[in-house]
């Protein structure tokens, strides 16, 4: 969607950049056809098998241990994950190439997820930046540092959209809204594939977890997920189309039984609509083992069934199951799979493989010099811009921003934590490298004036109140102007399998809180998590709250330069913060429903409601404070009708009414008012970040195609209908100003 922002000032148009490469390559077809042509059906099913190696000590297939080393000599492996070191990696990419029949290279994947050796913030964070930009920029710099480190493919971006806060891969993904997420996923497979593959400053994007994987019932992951075809097509698939629309070459399928059949071996999914409908022509790898787990889920009786199942599906690539090598030459033997399947299975990883100019040359991942890669001076300083633009002020009674002097009480278990600040999956990132909230805040304000406790454990192996925490907390609040008290969950709380029924703050922590609240000192919450949190006793108790997320390697500096105000706050929630976990799923693009409640903020019966709490969650999608204020007015529908592949232009004006220059992140939402299908409330179609300096007024306009008003109709037609809409304007997704318009 372009915009057109007419500023007081001056005029400037921003459009988006065009997709990356195509994946199916005439030249790569070519060879991988020729290829094929003198493999022998081993080799063949060798290139659709995934192998890990563990400290060095290399196994195949997970916990089948056998000789990795005469498996890549006979071919019988063709790619490798989690491969840390680059000398082996070449090691084992020398022995492939130069001591196997065919020479074929091998592919190295790596969960590249929000950084390589700089770590950014953690996805759900960065994505709270809501900048496109930036978000491409974060790709390109991991590809760069993956890349130099011999890692050819990243498993990366997660495209799973979840409004489920129990579920602890949220932190991975880019929140509840399908909107956001698909300009999100797009960005990054931008900047991980770069304009062309074959560049040794590039690697292959990988569109996961396909499919619908955050929707994981009760929010525990793994778990069965069920919907119906319309609510996927609607909100969970778009994210990997853009993906796949932004020229992605993999895909992963999910641990998780979509629709009844667990996505590794659902035909469904991975053939006739990723392949026949969507065009994707790169290839499919499984998640960890998720091939043979489909024994486990009762849909295969062994893992000869369960490969039979997945290469029937068209899964390409078997990580770490094994089964394909282990039956394929039976199953081809007994007729049950066709060799010409596993040659189409085989030639889609081989033209991934040429693509990346792997044939070519097997070693242009890995020849460059790591320390002129590795954290450069302006990637760092970008990671601290980043952080600071993805934290969000959710409360500010004015105690921020510190002045220059302020006494400090700094407390809490990630106040001084290198390891917690990065988050889950961290690539090759150092902790030895995070900068620590404490450092940066000593360095901002001054050693003397920062005393510093740690008062609380919390991570994987130690929880709970340290002897004499909360005394010495006490203290140093006792000697200081203000407390920053940095609480929430550890890094190992988030990413894969952290599951939580409770998303509240720990126990020992709040005791924190109150101890603290005692001495009368303003406190500053620093609120460390991987996913929205049950927080309103800790926001009703605080005088502001940040939330810093898991803000990666420049995390200190980040929160420094907001807490001191030499940056302003700009971030916007990208998914919403329940009021309670009783109310999970709670999502601002609910449907109306024939009951709704006549308000969202009090008990009710007789409607959509609960009568114990209100329905609103605590913080709403797209919520996010600054340090000064920003004033909507003037909305102007400038297209009160538009024919069907028309656009809708809308205006708005907005100016900074505060004292300070800030970025406000303008956001333009709709409603269908009658549809062939029940529509949400409201729905994000178009947003903006503003840099206003005190008192500027822009005028903005958004346009936006008729073709993304499309939905999912009964029939299973996506497109978009005649009728009325409802346009709001805004801040976050409770904007009131509001207009109408037409499609004819
Ligand atoms: C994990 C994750 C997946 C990751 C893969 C390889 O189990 O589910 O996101 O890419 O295995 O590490």
């Amino acid at each position: 969607m372009k915009r057109v922002i007419l500023s007081l000032f001056a005029l400037s148009v921003v459009a988006i950049g065009s997709a990356a490469p195509q994946a199916s390559d005439k030249e790569a077809l070519r060879n991988a056809n020729k290829l094929i042509k003198q493999m022998t059906l081993r080799e063949k099913l060798g290139q659709l098998e995934q192998f890990i190696t563990r400290n060095g000590v290399v196994t195949g297939p997970e916990g089948v241990k056998c000789d990795i080393d005469s498996a890549v000599r006979k071919g019988e492996v063709g790619s490798f994950l989690s491969i840390r070191n680059r000398n082996e990696a070449l090691r084992l990419q020398k022995m492939a190439v130069e001591e196997s029949r065919l020479g074929i290279p091998l592919i190295f994947g790596y969960d590249i997820i929000h950084g390589c050796k700089i770590i950014f913030p953690e996805n759900l964070a960065i994505s709270c930046s809501w900048n496109i930009d930036a978000v491409e920029r974060s790709a390109r710099i991991a590809a760069e540092e993956s890349a130099a480190s011999a890692i050819h493919w990243t498993f990366s971006p997660m495209c799973d959209i979840s409004v489920d806060p129990r579920w602890s891969r949220v932190s991975e993904g880019a929140g509840e809204d399908p909107y956001l997420g698909s300009k999100i996923a797009a960005a990054m497979v931008r900047g991980y594939q770069g304009d062309d593959l074959a560049k040794s400053n590039t690697i292959a994007a990988c569109v996961k977890h396909f499919a619908a994987y955050g929707a994981v019932q009760a929010g525990k992951d793994y778990n069965t997920v069920d919907m119906s075809e319309l609510m996927f097509r609607d909100i969970y698939l778009p994210p990997y189309k853009a993906a796949l629309d932004a020229g992605a070459v993999t895909v992963m399928s999910s641990f998780n039984d979509f629709m009844g059949v667990p996505a590794s071996g659902n035909k469904w999914l991975l053939y006739d609509l990723l392949r026949k409908e969507l065009g994707f022509k790169g290839f499919v790898v499984s998640d960890w083992k998720a091939v043979n787990e489909m024994i486990i889920h009762g849909v295969a009786a062994d893992g000869r069934d369960a490969a039979e199942l997945a290469m029937k599906a068209h899964l390409n690539m078997d990580m770490l199951g094994g089964d394909y090598i282990a039956h394929g030459e039976e199953l081809v033997r007994t007729g049950r799979i066709s060799e010409k399947l596993i040659d189409e299975l085989c030639r889609e990883v081989l033209v991934v493989k040429y693509q990346l100019g792997l044939f070519e040359d097997p070693y242009r991942y890995g020849k460059q010099n790591l320390s002129e890669v590795y954290y450069r001076p302006e990637n760092m300083q970008f990671a601290r811009e980043l952080a600071a633009e993805s934290m969000v002020l959710l409360k500010n009674n004015g105690v921020l921003p510190l002045a220059e002097g302020t006494k400090i009480a700094l407390i809490g278990p990630f106040a001084d934590s290198k390891i917690d600040q990065l988050g889950a999956w961290r690539g090759l990132g150092e902790a030895k490298r995070s900068v620590t909230f404490r450092t940066a805040l000593e360095e901002r304000f001054g050693k003397e004036n920062v005393l510093y406790t740690k008062a609380c454990e919390c991570g994987r192996y130690k929880n709970g109140l340290i002897e004499g925490g909360i005394e010495e907390a006490v203290k140093i609040a006792e000697q200081s102007d203000v407390v920053l008290l940095s609480i929430g969950l550890s890094g190992w709380h988030s990413g894969e399998s952290r599951s939580r029924a409770s998303i509240s703050i720990p126990e020992d922590q709040q005791q924190l809180l109150d101890a603290l609240k005692q001495t009368g000192k303003k406190i500053v919450v620093l609120l460390s998590t991987g996913r929205p949190m049950d927080i309103r006793n800790e926001v009703e108790k605080a005088d502001a709250v940040l939330l810093t997320w898991h803000a990666g390697t420049m995390a200190g500096p980040a929160v420094a330069d907001l807490v001191s105000g030499d940056k302003n706050p700009s971030g916007h929630l990208t998914m919403s913060f329940p009021y309670s976990v009783g109310q999970v799923p709670v999502h601002y693009n609910s449907k109306n429903t024939g009951r709704p409640a006549k308000s969202q903020f009090k008990a009710q019966g007789y409607s959509c409601s609960y009568v114990d709490i209100r329905n609103a969650p605590l913080f709403p999608f797209g919520y996010g404070l600054s340090y000064t204020e920003f004033e909507y007015s003037d909305l102007k529908v400038l297209t009160p009708e538009v024919p069907l592949g028309g656009v809708v232009k809308v205006s708005v004006k907005v100016k900074n009414v505060g004292k300070r220059d800030g970025v406000d992140v303008a956001q333009l939402y709709v409603r269908d008012i009658v549809a062939e299908t029940t529509r949400p409330v409201r729905e994000l179609k178009g947003f903006e970040r503003l840099s206003l300096k005190a008192g500027e007024v822009k005028v903005v306009e958004f346009e936006i195609p008729t073709s993304d008003l499309a939905y999912c109709h009964s029939d299973m037609s996506v497109k978009a209908d005649a009728g009325d809409f409802y346009v709001w304007v805004g801040a976050d997704s409770n904007a009131k100003l509001k207009g109408q318009f037409k499609i004819k």
